[in-house]
């Protein structure tokens, strides 16, 4: 199947001030937001993630620096560069997800549709494909 996951424009609200971006929940990202977490100050050279979850759904946003994001369903993989802070990647549950090429400004603002539950994560590849593999 196509990946599930999918990056939407967040409408930039500007003036002689300067920008503003807004995400609303259940309004440009598809879920109730729970949690927010950053990552930031990531070392030169570092993939992370290497998970996919049973549930969770997430809304990542390079708020500052970029990003890219590798995306596989098994079927399909994908990378995905999150260089705006317009830029908002809905990271379905079922996407294996790796982050890398972080800028050393790249702030990447996650927002997640449950609390944080390791019980969620799937980081066995192996078994990543036996849950959504076919
Ligand atoms: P980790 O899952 O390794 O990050 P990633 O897979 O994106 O590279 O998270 C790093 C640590 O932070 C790990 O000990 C789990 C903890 N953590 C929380 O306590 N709460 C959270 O919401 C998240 C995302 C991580």
């Amino acid at each position: 199947p196509v990946l599930n996951s999918r990056l939407i424009d967040i409408q930039e609200l500007g003036d002689e001030r300067g920008m503003l971006a807004v995400i609303e929940s259940n309004i440009n990202v598809p879920f109730e937001t729970k949690r927010i977490f950053y990552i930031y100050g990531t070392a030169e050279g570092v993939r992370r993630g290497f998970h996919a979850h049973h549930k969770t759904r997430q809304a990542l946003v390079c708020v500052s620096g970029k990003c890219t994001v590798f995306l596989d369903n098994i079927e399909r993989k994908t990378d995905i560069l999150l260089d705006s802070p317009t830029k908002l990647l809905i990271l379905e549950p079922n996407d294996w997800h790796e982050m890398y090429d972080f800028s050393a400004d790249c702030v990447l603002l996650v927002l997640a549709s449950h609390l944080y539950d390791p019980e969620d994560y799937i980081r066995d590849y192996n078994q990543f494909r036996e849950v959504y593999g076919g």
